[in-house]
């Protein structure tokens, strides 16, 4: 059975108790929800990976209540060093070398050297972080090669009755995964975008080779370098049309600005054509738009176009992973779409 936890004390400190013996507790941050266990044993993170039914090969991100606690895992550079205190608390998360001491296992790691680190930047998940004491690893709490979580009730679709707890902590306010930074190379490399735009990022290191900074869906797959990265992913169940210039009379509608006429069914990003307000309402309207429109007997979605500027480049890429052809990769059980 999975417990429904509130965002008070006493809940936050049972759920931080929970994560202490090794049990499954999923938590909001300012992204998405993810799916925590303490990052130090093996026994635990297998569970993660178990629940998710996530391949042992896609490596998670630890968890930390402070840029020390999460830079003593490592070993910190001054450029990692620079970005920690302009970015955290915040959705941000670094690769770098694992330190010799570290106690984050090896399965979290997926075996490499190095280690993802961040430090959330809401406020009840960093409470959470303080009182667990132990570094938390967290993947988006969502079915591997799901739409990820915005909501503790999108959690309970998924992964009811496989996890421990859900603390719920209402809408992730961001609503996109964090920019994962890759710092263990010559040059710093962007392998996933996210909430943190590369102008924000040039702004405190200076510029780096955008065009190689985003490996295509393609060339990602071919080289693995940041496995979760696969091009099929974020999936709902229903088909996804990029670019639509129309809505057919089968399709239910993801807008953005002004919607088509006539669409049966609609979820308007940004009425406005606000890209922040897009972001943070994008797994939601995929989960609204897949739920209804199955119940509704749609047979796909319609997306609108929308600009691949700033936060609109982390959009766009989730919205190409969730249209791309559903792939499988050797040595995972997935019953219908891979990560
Ligand atoms: O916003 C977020 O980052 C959310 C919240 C819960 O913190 N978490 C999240 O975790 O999105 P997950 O597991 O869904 O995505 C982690 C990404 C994956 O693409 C994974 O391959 C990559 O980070 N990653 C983790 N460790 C890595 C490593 N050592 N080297 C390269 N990529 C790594
Ligand atoms: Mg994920």
């Amino acid at each position: 059975m999975t417990r429904l936890l509130q965002a008070r004390r006493s809940d936050i400190t049972e759920a931080a108790q929970m994560l202490r013996d090794g049990r499954l507790v999923a938590f909001g941050t300012e992204t998405v929800y993810g799916l925590g266990g303490i990052a130090t044993s093996a026994e635990t993170v297998a569970r993660i990976f178990a629940a998710k039914n996530r391949p042992v090969f896609n490596p998670l991100i630890s968890h930390f209540p402070t840029i020390e606690a999460a830079l003593h895992e490592v070993i910190a550079s001054p450029i990692s060093q620079r970005l920690a205190e302009a970015f955290w608390p915040g959705p941000l998360t670094l690769i770098l070398p694992r330190h010799a001491d570290s106690r984050i296992c090896d399965l979290a790691c997926a075996g490499l050297a190095s280690v993802a680190v961040r430090v959330p930047a809401h406020p009840v998940a960093r409470a959470l972080l303080q009182e667990v004491g132990l570094p938390v690893a967290a993947p988006s709490a969502n079915p591997s090669g799901r739409v990820s979580p915005t909501s503790a009730a999108h959690v309970l679709a998924g992964l009811e009755g496989r996890i421990d707890a859900v603390l719920d902590m209402g809408d992730c306010p961001v609503g996109l995964e964090s920019t994962v930074l890759d710092l263990t190379g010559a040059h710093p490399v962007i392998l996933r975008p996210g909430a943190i735009t590369n102008d924000a990022l040039e702004r405190v290191i200076g510029p780096f080779a955008r065009r190689e900074a985003v490996p295509s869906p393609e060339e990602n797959d071919a080289v693995l370098r940041s496995p979760g990265l696969m091009s099929s992913h974020y999936a709902p169940s229903l088909p996804l049309r990029l670019n639509a210039q129309d809505c057919h009379e089968n399709e239910a509608l993801l807008a953005f600005g002004t919607p088509f006429p006539d669409a049966p069914l609609i979820w308007n990003l940004s009425a406005s054509g606000d890209m922040v307000e897009a972001a943070a309402r994008l797994y939601a309207g995929l989960h609204f738009l897949d739920k209804t429109g199955c119940a509704q007997g749609l047979e796909g979605i319609a997306v609108m176009k929308m600009s691949e500027h700033g936060l609109g480049q982390a959009i766009m890429d989730r919205l190409k992973r969730a249209a791309a052809p559903r792939t499988r990769h050797p040595g995972h059980d997935a019953s219908e779409s891979l990560t």
